[in-house]
């Protein structure tokens, strides 16, 4: 389906530049997107808290094309060394964008990226690494279309990120992103991600979260598998419905600062986005033992100090621990002295939120 909106305007010919620089954060989803149709559609909307430092910098090079063998013509750099075994998957994104940014045709890029996270780390990189990438192509589009509002630049800019990873597109602004359309929340769209628009509570105010790295290795079963196996799944629509109710349950949350509400709704978000996982088929399993425990420890710290830190999982086994600022220094105490010893190589990273992307 054509979204005619994001259709290319009159161009100015060619570009003066030859480089631009996005750095873009990755994202943590408290109401979960899990389930897809067509080019990254979501089956329900979604929610995050944009992440600070877990960034990937991106610098995108490029040229007049000489070479007119294939239909694009690009090199992927990570950390330094030239990775072909990327580039498919930016071919393929390149064929997704090119009817709304038609220039990747005429253009050689070579991206350089690297990410502020440990390589491996069972972090995904893809939602901050399209999120830059998109970014800097947009910068493009607006010297070729300079009278481009910003509105639409920041619109168009997440459509294109979400072409290349569905929950990236909530990686380009901060603190708070929707994602989906949803009945309560004004402006929101399953095509971009947006601002949230209404008021949050100032406890939610550079809100931490420790990432607990339990399994640093290739996830068994991809996301794109994942959301694959939600069409058909036997609890699919009612969990569909669960997430728009849960998204309006949140919003009076989010304003009047109700952290057993709000500790509440994420983490039957996490453990519902794992039980569709467990109830797919064919089933399978991301969380791993330690991940287990450290759900255990979290539980009994809070019902020992009171204290409202809860946790959230992505498609993994890794653990979002997230808590009130003015908690830091207990639970970070906690993280280091009784939760790191269920990861691996003892590694953790301190996060909190973050405002989104930044042009270098
Ligand atoms: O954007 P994807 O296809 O990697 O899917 C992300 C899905 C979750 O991280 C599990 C949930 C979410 O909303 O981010």
């Amino acid at each position: 389906m054509t979204i005619t909106k994001f259709l290319p305007g009159k161009s100015n010919g060619k570009l003066q530049t030859q480089s631009v620089s996005y750095q873009s954060p990755s994202n943590i989803a408290l109401i979960k997107y899990w389930g897809k149709h067509g080019l990254q559609i979501p089956k329900n909307p979604s929610i995050s808290f944009t992440l600070n430092n877990c960034r990937t910098t991106t610098i995108l090079n490029w040229e007049e094309r000489t070479n007119h063998k294939e239909d694009y013509e690009l090199k992927v750099i990570l950390d330094g060394k030239h990775k072909p075994g990327f580039e498919p998957k930016i071919h393929q994104f390149f064929g997704r964008v090119v009817e709304y940014l038609p220039f990747v045709r005429d253009y050689a890029f070579t991206i350089d990226t690297t990410n502020s996270f440990p390589h491996s780390s069972g972090i995904a990189s893809s939602a901050s690494g399209f999120s830059a990438l998109a970014l800097c192509l947009m910068e493009m589009e607006r010297e070729l279309n300079p009278q481009m509002s910003q509105k639409t630049f920041d619109q168009k800019a997440s459509f294109i990120a979400r072409l290349g990873s569905g929950s990236g597109c909530r990686s380009l602004k901060g603190p708070l992103v929707v994602w989906g359309e949803h009945p309560e929340i004004k402006g929101s769209s399953d095509i971009y991600g947006v601002s949230y628009p209404y008021a949050v509570h100032e406890v939610f105010d550079n809100y931490q979260d420790a990432i607990l790295l339990v399994d640093q290795g290739e996830k068994q079963v991809s996301s794109t598998v994942g959301h694959n196996l939600m069409h058909n799944h036997a609890y699919a629509p009612s969990r569909f419905n669960q997430a728009i109710e849960n998204l309006s349950s949140l919003i009076p949350v989010l304003e009047n600062g109700d952290l057993d509400q709000f500790v509440n709704i994420v983490e039957s978000e996490a453990l519902t986005l794992h039980a569709m996982m467990l109830t797919s088929n064919p089933y399978f399993i991301l969380m791993k033992p330690n991940t287990l425990k450290i759900i255990e420890e979290l539980w009994q710290y809070r019902r020992e100090t009171k204290i409202p830190v809860c946790f959230t999982l992505d498609a993994g086994a890794n653990v979002h621990v997230l808590f009130p600022q003015n908690n830091r220094e207990d639970v970070q105490d906690f993280v280091k002295s009784e939760l790191s010893s269920y990861c691996q190589d003892n590694r953790y990273i301190f996060d909190n939120v973050g405002d989104g992307a930044l042009k270098l």
